[in-house]
C-alpha cells in the first residue's frame, strides 16, 4: 500500500482560520437548504396536510428501503432568481427493493407543483442519469402542470419530459408513475408515457382537459373523477395499471414494481473498503479562504479514498497537477487534481496521457478542480499551450470511461473545460461551498474591461475618465464575484448541488454505485486528433 502522508497541521492557525470559513459558509448554505426543504412555506404545508397528503420528501422516504441514503440533487435549484428555491421539484437518486432508483417528485406546495424554466431544467438533469447510468426512473406526480405566467419559457423545450419518458423505456429502463393528485393537460403524458402506472383513489386527477375546459369545447357536463379519477382510469381506460386505496398503499404498490422489474446492476458490488487513514472532518481546514493560496490536493485526496491509499503517476512531471489511481468504496478510481492553480504544457500532457490510461484500463475518472486555468505569456503561448491544452480537452471530451467532478476551489475559463466542467458531461459533479467558477477571476476580468475600455477611448481620440473607470472596475468586479459563487452556480443547474466536504466520500460512493448499474468501456481510440 502507498498510503498518503498527510502533513495538514491541524494544531496551526491556518488550518483553524480556513476552517471557520469553511463552517460559516456551510451556515449558509444550510440556511439555502432550509428554503428548498421549507416548499410553499407553512401556510401551503399545513393546508396540504390538512388534505390527508403527505408531502414530497415524505413519499420518498415511505417509498425508499428503511434507513438507505436518499442523494438529492440539485436542491438550490433556481436560487436566485425569481422562483423559490428548489424548484418546485425533488429529484435524486435512492434505493427501492434494493434497486437504485433515480426518483423525482413534484411539490405541490410550491405553487401547486407548477413547473417553471427551473423546474424543467431540474427534470431533464433527472433524466439524464437515470439515461446514462440504467436507473429505473420514478415519477412521484402532483402538479399543476406549466407555471402559466412563464409558459413561453418552458412549452416548447418542455416536450422533451415527454420524449425522454419513452426514450428510457425503449432502452430498456424501467420507467413508473404514481399519481397522487392533478396530472392534467401535458401533465397526463407523464403516466401516459410511463411503463407502469398507479393512482391514489379519489385523489389522482388525470385528464386532457378537466371539466370547465370540457364544458367550454363540447358542452359535456362532467366531473373530475368520471373524465380522470383512479376508480375510472384502472376500470375503464385502462391507463391506471394498479389501483391505490391511499398514498402509503400507492407507495407499497411501487415498491412491488420495482421488486418485480427484473433490473440488474451491471456490475456486482465491489468488495469492502477499508475507510481512509484521516478524519473526514479535516476537509474543512483545507482549502483557504482567499483561493490565490494554493493548496496540496493530496490532504483532500488522503481523506476521500479507501485506506488513504493512492499511487500517483508521474509525481514528479507537471508537478502542477496531481494524476494517480486509488479505490473510493472499493471501486477503483483515476483521479487528477489542480495542486498550484495553473495548468502548464507538461500538466496538459500528462492530463491527455493519464485519461488515455484509464480509458484504456476501464477506470473512472475524478476531477477535482482548483485552477486558475491554462498558463498564458509569450513564454507559455511559444511553448504551444494552445496545443497542449486542446490535447487535455480532446482527451476528456472524447474518453468514455465514466467522469466525476468536484469543485473544491477555483474553477475558471479552459481550465473548468479540461478538468470535465459541466459541458463535458461529467455522470455528476459537485462543488464544496468553497467553489468559484467563471470565465477567469472577477479581479482579472474587471481589469480587462477597463484596459480594453481605455484602448478604446484612447483609439477614438477621447480622454479616459479615471474615476468612472475605478467605480466601473469595483462594480464589475463584485458583479463577477457573485455570479462565480456556487449557490448562483447551483440555482442555474451547472451542478448537482453544492456539498458539505466531509461528505464527499460518501456522496462519490454512492455516484459511483449507481454508474456501475449501467456498463461502460473506455474509448481504446476515437480520440480526435491529437495536435502535436
Ligand atoms: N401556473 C402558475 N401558478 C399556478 C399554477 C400554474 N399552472 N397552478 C397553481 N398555481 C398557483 C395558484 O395560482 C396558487 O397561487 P396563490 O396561492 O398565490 O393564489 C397556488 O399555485 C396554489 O394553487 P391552488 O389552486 O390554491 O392549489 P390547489 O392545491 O387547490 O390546486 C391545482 C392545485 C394544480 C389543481 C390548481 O391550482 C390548478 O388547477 N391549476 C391550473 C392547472 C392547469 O391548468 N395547468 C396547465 C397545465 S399545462
Amino acid at each position: 500500500m502507498t498510503v498518503i502522508n498527510s502533513a495538514l497541521d491541524t494544531a496551526g492557525s491556518d488550518y483553524r482560520a480556513n476552517r471557520e470559513t469553511m463552517l460559516a459558509k456551510l451556515d449558509e448554505l444550510t440556511a439555502e437548504h432550509a428554503k428548498a426543504l421549507a416548499g410553499g412555506g407553512p401556510k401551503y404545508v399545513e393546508r396540504h396536510r390538512k388534505r390527508g397528503k403527505l408531502l414530497a420528501r415524505e413519499r420518498i422516504e415511505l417509498l425508499l428501503d428503511p434507513d438507505t441514503p436518499f442523494l438529492e440533487l440539485s436542491p438550490l435549484a433556481a436560487w436566485g432568481s425569481e422562483y423559490p428555491v428548489g424548484g418546485s421539484l425533488v429529484t435524486g437518486v435512492g434505493v427501492v427493493e434494493g434497486v437504485e432508483c433515480l426518483i423525482t417528485a413534484n411539490d405541490p406546495t410550491v405553487r401547486g407543483g407548477a413547473s417553471n424554466p427551473w423546474s424543467l431544467k431540474k427534470a431533464l438533469r433527472a433524466n439524464d442519469i437515470a439515461l446514462a447510468n440504467r436507473l429505473p426512473c420514478i415519477s412521484l406526480v402532483e402538479s399543476g402542470g406549466a407555471d402559466l405566467p412563464s409558459q413561453k419559457e418552458i412549452f416548447i423545450p418542455g416536450g422533451a419530459i415527454f420524449r425522454d419518458l419513452t426514450r428510457l423505456s425503449a432502452a430498456g429502463i424501467p420507467t413508473v408513475a404514481v399519481v397522487f393528485g392533478n396530472s392534467t393537460a401535458g401533465g397526463a403524458y407523464v403516466p401516459g408515457m410511463s411503463d407502469h402506472v398507479i393512482m391514489v383513489k379519489e385523489r389522482a386527477k388525470v385528464f386532457l382537459g378537466g371539466p370547465p375546459l370540457v364544458k367550454m369545447a363540447t358542452g359535456e357536463e362532467s366531473d373530475d373523477e368520471s373524465l380522470g379519477g383512479a376508480e375510472m382510469h384502472a376500470r375503464v381506460s385502462g391507463l391506471a395499471d394498479y389501483f391505490a386505496v391511499d398514498e402509503p398503499d400507492a407507495l407499497r404498490q411501487a415498491r412491488r414494481v420495482v421488486a418485480r422489474l427484473n433490473h440488474r446492476k451491471a456490475y456486482g458490488d465491489p468488495p469492502l473498503a477499508e475507510p481512509p487513514k484521516y478524519a473526514a472532518d479535516e476537509l474543512l481546514g483545507i482549502v483557504p479562504g482567499d483561493l490565490k493560496t494554493p493548496f496540496d490536493p493530496r490532504e483532500v485526496i488522503a481523506r476521500i479514498v479507501d485506506a488513504s491509499d493512492f499511487d500517483e503517476f508521474k509525481p514528479l512531471y507537471g508537478t502542477s497537477l496531481t494524476t494517480g489511481w486509488a479505490a473510493l468504496h472499493g471501486y477503483p478510481i483515476g483521479i487528477l487534481a489542480n495542486a498550484q492553480g495553473v495548468l502548464f504544457s507538461a500538466e496538459s500532457q500528462k492530463a491527455a496521457q493519464f485519461i488515455q490510461l484509464a480509458n484504456q484500463r476501464d477506470i473512472p475518472l475524478l476531477f477535482l478542480h482548483n485552477t486558475t486555468g491554462y498558463m498564458v505569456g509569450k513564454e507559455y503561448e511559444q511553448g504551444g499551450i494552445i496545443k497542449h491544452g486542446a490535447m487535455m480537452i480532446n482527451a476528456v471530451s472524447n474518453s468514455r470511461v465514466p467522469h466525476l467532478s468536484v469543485l473544491m476551489g477555483a474553477s475558471y475559463g479552459a481550465g473548468h473545460y479540461g478538468m470535465c466542467g459541466r459541458a463535458y458531461d461529467p455522470r455528476f459533479l459537485f462543488a464544496w461551498p468553497s467553489a468559484k467558477s467563471a470565465v477567469m477571476g472577477p479581479q482579472q476580468l474587471a481589469g480587462v474591461l477597463s484596459i480594453v475600455a481605455r484602448q478604446s477611448a484612447a483609439a477614438k481620440g477621447q480622454p479616459y475618465d479615471d474615476e468612472a473607470d475605478a467605480a466601473l472596475r469595483a462594480m464589475v468586479e463584485q458583479q463577477i464575484e457573485s455570479e462565480s459563487l456556487p449557490m448562483f452556480l447551483s440555482g442555474r443547474l451547472y451542478d448537482d448541488g453544492v456539498i458539505d466536504p466531509r461528505d464527499t466520500r460518501t456522496v462519490l460512493g454512492l455516484c459511483l454505485s449507481a454508474i456501475h448499474t449501467a456498463p461502460y468501456e473506455g474509448a481504446r481510440g476515437g480520440f480526435g486528433v491529437f495536435r502535436m
